[in-house]
């Protein structure tokens, strides 16, 4: 939630600044705005409320100039979408600007108390009693304000005394925080702190780059480092510090990024949901890459760092998450239970953080999530931790602070998903799950033949994903019929019932209709009453187990004047007869159903929001990775 992006160099900073908020855009895009310090020392500051072109065009018709900056794109917490709520913030009459992703819970008596000491508040956020609370103990830092020599003596020194300064006002603040503070008498040095946020820092040659994620890096530097909470930068344009609260100047890890340019634009698609729908393929295929042995007819996941001993002594799984990430646990839950016999408990995570539930001695906790920084999963994943737990993670973001905590797990190597709403991330969660299953599975009851058979299921994976992205055309066309309804049911069972959880979950976020996804059976104990010629049913009911009690289902709609459309097998022509419309996937094993039924759910929902006119990217009240409770 909340982007933030810096940069110290010798390139014009608003350039910068502007091509990294705008990849950062999918955080937040309800107000935006940039500070720079001008070659004359003034702090430059441009903000406006609305999208990035708004912000744009305030700065054609006033440009800022300076090769160092900060920038902001923002998701409101406190303070609607105003210009004036927009950051960087302003602290002590204009000696520094700041921009901040995250909460201060205990800003209301801190404001109050800088209010008396004089102290003028702008903005109705929570984030600028940051800037005067910097500014007021910087004050004491330098009283004589700032000569010259002074200032050449605390670049000296390592910008010891704003260090000092920022560092004894983050430790009044309960919340959290990814921070960047620019100080006008200090043109050449960029603060950056965080607790609970995401920043990294991209080291360039003579350039240095802070962002809330590594999207802005790409195309100017590969070399990447993640703070950790408690951490402050001291960032200039030819150096990098790190000092801890608690440990002082700390060693920083220099990574190499992976990201290229390709990953962070739309590559020729209309919306990067589009072509992250159209990537699972490829995405699949990276998150199974080298964790299938044949040998052993088993996975791989050495990122576990959970011995087999270890492995088999655990009695049940917890399942967390979030959203889509949810979904994906459902699914998980279906597969686990399967393969490996294991009971399996899913939570909402913001549940689980407050519910205290009894655990089993030799329960194992999986937190699962894309972006690795939503607030409620991580909460979730502390809590169990602090009970003695041991807690993995199933994650996209490498780097991201639920990577960082849970003590091993399983990245899922799909690269940036930049659409808000959540595809190629959900198809690899669940391929990611599947591999743990087999391998807990491998180390009670499946023998060698049944892991082999799952492996060649899964090897033909992505050449399935493939198969079912070719019905976009037809599925374009079955949008264009239903696209103005103001309902939807989507039903599936065992497998996919998840999924269609899923598919009312996309078609909500990005359409704005209202749709409520339902074990098909359970449908007639209410939902059904909904049902009308106007209100299409989206069933998911490939060839399995519960194929004809699907069926019965689809005749109960049908007999009440419901639409259908009908996501069936390739060849099933007794449902092509009964449904209205029908959107065929290639036959898979039902284990890996939610993978291929959940492809035109996607793409339906992406139609059906694009013929609305919707923001399909960044679709109205939501940010991509929620980092508020
Ligand atoms: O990054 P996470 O997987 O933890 O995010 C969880 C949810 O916020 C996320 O899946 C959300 O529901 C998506 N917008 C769904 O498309």
């Amino acid at each position: 939630m909340c982007g933030i992006v810096g940069y110290v160099g010798r390139q014009p900073a608003v350039d910068i600044l502007m091509e990294g908020l705008r990849r950062l855009e999918y955080r937040g895009y309800d107000s935006a705005g940039v500070a720079t310090i001008a070659p004359d020392h003034t702090l430059d500051i441009r903000k406006s409320a609305g999208r990035i072109d708004r912000l744009a065009a305030r700065l054609d018709e006033a440009p800022v100039s300076g090769t160092i900056g900060i920038g902001h794109t923002r998701w409101a917490t406190h303070g609607p979408a105003t210009d004036g709520n927009a950051h960087p913030h302003v602290g002590g009459h204009g000696v520094l600007a700041i921009a901040h992703n995250g909460v201060i819970d205990n800003f209301a008596a801190i404001k109050g108390r800088l209010i008396q000491e004089g102290y003028q508040f702008q903005s109705a956020t929570d984030s600028e009693v940051i800037a005067h609370l910097i500014a007021d103990c910087l004050a004491e830092e330098l009283p004589a304000g700032l000569n010259g020599s002074t200032a050449r003596e605390v670049a000296a020194s390592g910008y010891a005394p704003l260090v000092r300064a920022m560092s004894a006002a983050l430790a009044q603040l309960n919340g959290t925080y990814g921070l960047v503070v620019l100080f006008r008498d200090f043109p050449e040095v960029i603060l950056a702190a965080r607790l609970g946020s995401p920043l990294v820092v991209g080291v360039g040659d003579n350039e240095h780059f802070v962002a809330s994620d590594p999207s802005p890096l790409v195309g100017h530097t590969d070399k990447i480092v993640y703070l950790a909470d408690h951490e402050l930068a001291v960032v200039t344009a030819d150096d990098l510090k790190v000092v801890h609260r608690d440990q002082g100047h700390v060693d920083h890890n220099v990574q190499v990024l992976e990201f290229e340019s390709g990953d962070v634009d739309r590559g020729g698609y209309a919306h990067y949901m589009l072509k992250e729908i159209f990537e699972q393929p490829e995405t699949i295929r990276n998150t199974m890459r080298g964790r299938l042995s044949r040998d052993e007819a088993t996975a791989v996941l050495g990122g576990l760092n959970l011995s087999p001993g270890d492995l088999r002594a655990v009695d049940r799984l917890l399942l967390t998450a979030c959203g889509t990430s949810w979904h994906a646990a459902l699914v998980g839950e279906y597969l686990c239970e399967e393969f490996a016999r294991l009971p399996v408990e899913v939570e909402y995570a913001s549940e689980l953080r407050y519910r205290n539930p009894p655990l089993e001695k030799n329960t194992l906790l999986f937190a699962i999530t894309q972006s690795g920084e939503t607030a409620d999963t991580l909460a979730a994943l502390r809590e169990v931790k602090r009970k003695g737990h041991p807690t993995l993670a199933i994650c996209n973001v490498v780097g991201s602070t639920i990577a960082q905590e849970a003590a091993g797990g399983i990245y899922l190597h799909a690269g940036p998903e930049i659409g808000v709403a959540s595809t190629k991330a959900f198809t690899s969660q669940c391929v990611a799950l599947t591999l743990l299953a087999l391998y807990l599975g491998r180390l009670r009851h499946l023998s060698f033949g049944q892991g082999m058979q799952i492996i060649d299921r899964l090897q033909e994976l992505p050449d399935k994903v493939a198969q079912a992205l070719e019905s976009n055309d037809a599925i374009r066309e079955i949008a264009e019929k239903y696209y103005q309804c103001g309902n939807f049911l989507y039903l599936g069972r065992q497998y996919n019932f998840p999924v269609a959880l899923e598919g009312a979950l996309k078609l909500k976020e990005i359409s704005y209709i209202h749709a409520e996804g339902y074990p098909a059976a359970e449908m007639k104990h209410g939902p059904i009453a909904l049902v009308d010629e106007n209100t299409p049913s989206v069933f998911l009911m490939p060839q399995g187990l519960v194929y004809e009690k699907v069926m019965a289902n689809l005749e109960e709609i049908r007999a009440r004047g419901g639409p259908v459309i009908a996501v069936v097998d390739e060849g099933d022509t007794r449902a092509a007869a009964l449904a209205d419309d029908v959107i065929y996937v290639p036959n898979v094993a039902d284990f890996l159903q939610p993978i291929v039924s959940v492809i035109p759910l996607q793409l339906l929902a992406y139609h059906i929001a694009v013929l609305r006119g919707c923001d399909v990217d960044r679709p109205r009240n939501l940010a991509k990775s929620v980092t508020v409770e």
